[in-house]
C-alpha cells in the first residue's frame, strides 16, 4: 500500500556493499569461509528484514522532519524565497513572539491588539458580493501598495489572495501565442484583453457606435425622430443582449436563506437596481431620498453625456430634469441591507405569475425569458425577490409616468432606459464618457484611485471568458499537486473533528456525518471542460482587431450565456472566486486559489501546506463553523487555554489582564490554531506518502513549514483582524512540546510555569 521508495532501494543496495570473499585464498580456509560467508549471508538477511520492518513502521516523518531537502531551484521557488527573511522566522526571535509585529520587522506593537472594536458582519456576503457584480463590472478593489512585490524595508509581503490571482490571469492573458492553434478560445480571450487594452480604438470613432446603437433600438426622444416602441420590449431586449436592467437587477443564485441546507438548487433573484448617486437612509422615518446636495453634480453630468452625443444644450434640460426625477422617485422605494434583513425582506419566493399580478406594468415572464434564453421558464417557476415593497412601488411609476408623459412625447422610460444603457456601455466608448462618470463621483465624494486599466480589461474579460479563465488557470497551476493538497487537508480537517469534544451525541453525529458526506472537489462540473468543449462554448464570438465596442457587445453577450448556464446547472464557474463554498454535497475549492506565491507545483511541500494548505483549513473551518462553534466544546475551551498561556508568558509588570477575548475571538483563536495543526497533520501524511521534499532557504521541512504559515498568517490571512495577538504566537503554543519543533520556542527571562500540554491536540502525533 505504502510503497516506500527509499527503502526499495536500500534493499537492493545493501548486499552488493556486503565484503566478497577474494576467489585466490587458501583452500583451507575457504570452507570456513564459506560457512562464515553463508552465515553473514544469513545475518545480512535478517538484519534486512528487522530494518526494512523497522522501516515500514517508523514512519518516515519522525526520522527526517528536523533535516532539509535539496534546494528548490524552480524560477517560482527563487522568486518565494525572497518572502523569507529572517525577520519572519518565528524561531529567531523566540522571545519576541508578543511584540513580534508583522509586516515591517516589527513597527507596530500587537500588545495593544485586543482593543480593536469590529463588528463581524456575517450575513449577506454574497448578496454584497453580487451587488458588487451589479455595478457594470466597475468593481472597486482594495488597492495594494505591496501587489508588485514592493518592499520599503526589508520585508516582501505576500499580495492579498485577489491580486495575486489577478496578476495570475494576467499573466495567462499576456502570454505570448503559442504555435498550435487547437486553442482558439483562449486566443479569443486574449484578443479581446488586448483590444480592451489598446485604449486608442475607441477615442478613433468617439460618440458614433453608441449612437448607430441608438438608432437600431429605434431612436429616443432626445433627438427627433423616434419610432413607437414598446416599452416591455425594450427592456427585455436590454436584459437579454446588454446586461443592462434599469429598473431592477437580475441575477442567478442559490437561496442563502435556507442554511442547513445548501442545496446547490439556483434561482432567479431579483434585487433593487444599482443607481448612479448616492441615496440616504433616515433611519427615523425608514425612507430612502436621494442625496440632495449631490443633484445638481448629478444633473450636470446628465448635460454633460448628452453634450457628448451631440443634443443641442437648449434640449438638455427637460430631458435631464425628467431624468434625475424618475431616478429620484424610484429611488424613494429602495432600503439598505440591514433594513431588509430586519423586515424580512431578503429571499422572499414568489412565483413569476405572482409577481405580475402584484407589479403589473413589467412584462416579467418576457424579460426574465430573454434575461435567461434559451432556458424554458414559464409562469409557475420561483422567483427569490429581495425588496417586495420596492418592486411594487417601481412598478406604480412606470404606470403612472407612462400615463402622464407618453402624451407629450417626451417618453421619460424610455430615455431613462436608454441611459442605463449608456453605462453599461461607457467602458467601451471614448474615454470622455469615462471621465464624465468619473468626475461625478469624485464630487459624490469617492476618494478612491482610479482602476487601472489592466484590473478593468481582467474584469470584463472575467465577465465574458469566466470558463475559459477557470480551465486555464486549473491547466497551468492546479493540477495533482493540488488535489492532492485538497485531499490531505480535506481528511486532516475530519480526522480533527471527529477528535473534538461534543456537546452531545446527536449533534456530534449530524456534524461527522456532513463533513463525511460533503466531497471537496477542485472546481465544477461546468468548467471540467475539454479544449473542444471550450472551444465549443465560444464559437459564435468572432472578435475584431480593431472595433473594440462590438468586442464588448459579444462579451455582453457572453456574459448573458454565463448567466442562464449558473441558473440551469446550479454550479458557478467561480472565475474569480479565492474562497470555497458549499454547494449540494460539493465543497466546491476555486481553483483560483492555487496561485503563486501561495502555490505552486514547484515549491516545496513544506511551503504548498503552510500557506495554501493553513488558509485552506481556515476558509473550510469557516465555511463550517456555525455547526462546529455551536456543538462542540473545543472552541471555548481551547482558545482560552491558549489566551491563559499568552498572558502568562507576556505578563508585563502593571499591565492588567482583566479583560477576556469576545466569541469572535475566541472562535479565530481556536480556528487558526486548528488550521495550523491541520495543515502540518496534511503536510505529514503528504510526506508519509512521498519521503522527500525540497526546500528553501536551507530551512528543514518543519521549519519551513512553520515560517510558511507564520509568513502567511501575517501578510494575507482575511481573518487576521480578529486576532487579539499575532499568528506566530501559534507556533509557540504548538513548540511548547519542544518534540515538535526544531528547537524549543522558550524564552529564558519569562517564567515557565504554564502547564504546555494543556493546549495541545490529541490528534497529533
Ligand atoms: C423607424 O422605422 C422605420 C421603418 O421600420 C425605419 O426605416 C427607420 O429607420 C426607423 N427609424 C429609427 C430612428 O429607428
Ligand atoms: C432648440 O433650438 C433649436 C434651434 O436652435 C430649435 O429648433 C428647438 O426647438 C429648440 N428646442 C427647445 C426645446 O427649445
Ligand atoms: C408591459 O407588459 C405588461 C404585461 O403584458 C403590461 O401589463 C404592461 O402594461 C406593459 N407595460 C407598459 C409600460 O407598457
Ligand atoms: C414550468 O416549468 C416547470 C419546470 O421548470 C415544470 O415542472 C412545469 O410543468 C412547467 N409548467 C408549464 C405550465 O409549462
Ligand atoms: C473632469 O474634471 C477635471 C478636473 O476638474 C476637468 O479638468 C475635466 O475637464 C473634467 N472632465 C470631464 C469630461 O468633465
Ligand atoms: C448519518 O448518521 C446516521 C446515524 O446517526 C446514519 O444512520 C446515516 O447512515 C448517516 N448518513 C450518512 C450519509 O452517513
Ligand atoms: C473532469 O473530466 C475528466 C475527464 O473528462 C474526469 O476524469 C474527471 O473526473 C472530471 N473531474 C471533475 C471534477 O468532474
Ligand atoms: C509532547 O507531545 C507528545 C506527543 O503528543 C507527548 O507524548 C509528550 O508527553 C509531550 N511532551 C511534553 C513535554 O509536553
Ligand atoms: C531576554 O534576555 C535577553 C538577554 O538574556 C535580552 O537580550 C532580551 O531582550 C530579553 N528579552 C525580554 C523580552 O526581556
Amino acid at each position: 500500500m505504502d510503497e516506500n521508495p527509499a527503502v526499495g532501494q536500500e534493499m537492493v543496495t545493501t548486499p552488493e556493499e556486503q565484503p566478497q570473499p577474494h576467489p585466490l585464498v587458501c583452500n583451507k580456509y575457504r570452507r570456513i569461509l564459506l560457512v562464515g560467508f553463508a552465515f553473514s549471508l544469513f545475518a545480512a538477511a535478517l538484519g534486512l528484514g528487522v530494518y526494512s520492518h523497522l522501516q515500514k513502521t517508523a514512519d518516515p516523518w519522525t526520522s527526517q522532519w528536523k533535516s532539509a531537502g535539496p534546494p528548490c531551484l524552480s524560477p517560482a521557488c527563487l522568486r518565494a524565497s525572497q518572502l523569507f527573511s529572517v525577520a519572519m522566522d518565528p524561531f529567531s526571535h523566540p522571545c519576541d513572539y508578543y511584540l513580534f509585529a508583522c509586516g515591517t520587522g516589527g513597527s507596530y506593537a500587537s500588545e495593544e491588539g485586543h482593543s480593536i472594536k469590529r463588528v463581524f458582519n456575517e450575513d449577506n456576503t454574497e448578496l454584497d458580493k453580487k451587488r458588487e457584480a451589479r455595478t457594470g463590472g466597475i468593481v472597486r478593489m482594495r488597492r495594494e501598495t505591496d501587489f508588485q512585490g514592493e518592499s520599503d524595508g526589508s520585508q516582501v509581503k505576500f499580495p492579498d489572495r485577489k491580486s495575486a490571482l489577478l496578476k495570475t490571469i494576467k499573466e495567462i492573458l499576456e502570454a505570448p501565442e503559442e504555435g498550435v492553434s487547437g486553442n482558439a478560445a483562449e486566443q479569443k480571450a486574449k484578443k479581446y484583453f488586448k483590444t480592451c487594452m489598446d485604449a486608442e480604438s475607441p477615442e478613433k470613432v468617439g460618440s458614433k457606435p453608441f449612437l448607430t446603437l441608438i438608432e437600431q433600438l429605434g431612436g429616443w426622444a432626445v433627438s427627433k425622430g423616434m419610432n413607437r416602441t414598446d416599452f416591455n420590449s425594450t427592456l427585455a431586449l436590454l436584459m437579454g443582449q446588454y446586461s443592462t436592467f434599469p429598473f431592477f437587477s437580475v441575477y442567478a443564485g442559490s437561496d442563502s436563506s435556507k442554511e442547513q441546507a445548501a442545496s446547490s438548487q439556483h434561482y432567479i433573484q431579483i434585487d433593487e437596481p444599482y443607481f448612479q448617486f448616492p441615496i440616504d437612509w433616515n433611519s427615523k422615518t425608514q425612507k430612502s431620498k436621494a442625496s440632495t446636495r449631490y443633484l445638481r453634480p448629478f444633473y450636470m453630468s446628465c448635460g454633460q453625456y448628452l453634450a457628448l452625443l451631440g443634443v443641442p444644450s437648449n434640449e438638455t434640460t427637460q430631458h435631464c430634469g425628467l431624468y434625475i426625477s424618475l431616478s429620484t422617485t424610484l429611488a424613494l422605494g429602495t432600503s439598505p441591507l440591514s433594513y431588509r434583513l430586519s423586515q424580512k425582506l431578503l429571499y422572499h419566493r414568489i412565483t413569476i405569475q405572482e409577481l405580475q399580478t402584484l407589479a403589473p406594468a413589467i412584462d416579467w415572464l418576457a424579460c426574465l425569458q430573454a434575461t435567461f434564453q434559451p432556458l424554458p421558464i414559464n409562469q409557475s417557476d420561483l422567483v427569490l425577490v429581495h425588496n417586495l415593497p420596492y418592486i411594487m412601488q417601481m412598478s406604480q411609476t412606470i404606470s403612472k409616468w407612462q400615463i402622464q408623459h407618453e402624451m407629450m412625447g417626451t417618453r421619460p422610460l424610455h430615455t431613462y432606459m436608454i441611459f442605463s444603457l449608456l453605462h453599461t456601455l461607457i467602458p467601451a466608448l471614448d474615454s470622455r464618457f469615462f471621465q464624465t462618470m468619473r468626475n461625478f463621483s469624485i464630487a459624490t465624494g469617492d476618494t478612491q484611485e482610479e482602476i487601472p486599466r489592466w484590473l478593468r480589461c481582467i474584469q470584463q474579460t472575467e465577465r465574458g471568458f469566466d470558463a475559459l479563465l477557470s480551465h486555464a488557470i486549473k491547466e497551468r497551476h492546479a493540477q495533482n499537486e493540488a488535489e492532492e493538497l485538497i485531499h490531505d487537508v480535506y481528511l486532516s480537517l475530519k480526522k480533527k473533528l471527529t477528535g473534538l469534544s461534543w456537546r452531545d451525541d446527536r449533534s456530534s453525529a449530524f456534524i461527522l456525518n456532513k463533513t463525511k458526506s460533503l466531497n471537496p472537489r477542485l472546481s465544477t462540473k461546468t468548467n471540467n471542460l475539454s479544449h473542444a468543449e471550450l472551444n465549443h462554448l465560444y464559437a459564435e464570438v468572432v472578435l475584431s482587431e480593431e472595433d473594440f465596442f462590438s468586442n464588448y457587445l459579444q462579451m455582453l453577450a457572453l456574459e448573458q450565456k454565463s448567466r442562464s448556464r449558473l441558473l440551469s446547472h446550479g454550479t458557478q464557474t467561480e472565475g474569480l472566486s479565492i474562497t470555497p463554498s458549499i454547494s449540494g454535497n460539493d465543497i466546491i475549492i476555486p481553483v483560483g486559489m492555487f496561485v503563486s506565491p501561495f502555490f505552486h507545483s514547484s515549491y516545496p511541500r513544506a511551503l504548498n501546506y503552510g500557506t495554501l494548505g493553513s488558509l485552506m483549513a481556515k476558509d473550510l473551518l469557516h465555511l463550517l463553523l456555525p455547526d462546529i462553534h455551536m456543538q462542540a466544546n473545543n472552541p471555548g475551551s481551547e482558545s482560552m487555554c491558549i489566551w491563559t498561556h499568552y498572558l502568562s508568558v507576556t505578563k508585563d509588570p502593571g499591565r492588567v489582564d482583566t479583560f477576556s477575548l469576545s466569541p469572535f475571538e475566541q472562535q479565530e483563536v481556536w480556528v487558526q490554531y486548528t488550521a495550523l495543526q491541520v495543515a502540518l497533520d496534511a503536510y505529514k501524511m503528504s510526506f508519509t506518502r512521498h519521503p522527500e521534499d525540497s526546500s528553501l532557504s536551507g530551512l528543514s521541512y518543519i521549519h519551513l513549514f512553520l515560517s510558511s504559515f507564520t509568513k502567511v498568517s501575517c501578510d494575507a490571512d482575511s481573518y487576521h483582524e480578529f486576532m487579539p495577538f499575532e499568528p506566530s504566537f501559534l507556533v509557540t503554543v504548538l513548540c511548547s512540546n519542544s518534540s515538535f519543533c526544531p528547537k524549543p520556542l522558550t524564552c529564558v527571562n519569562k517564567s515557565q510555569s504554564f502547564t504546555q500540554e494543556m493546549c495541545q491536540s490529541r490528534t497529533l502525533h
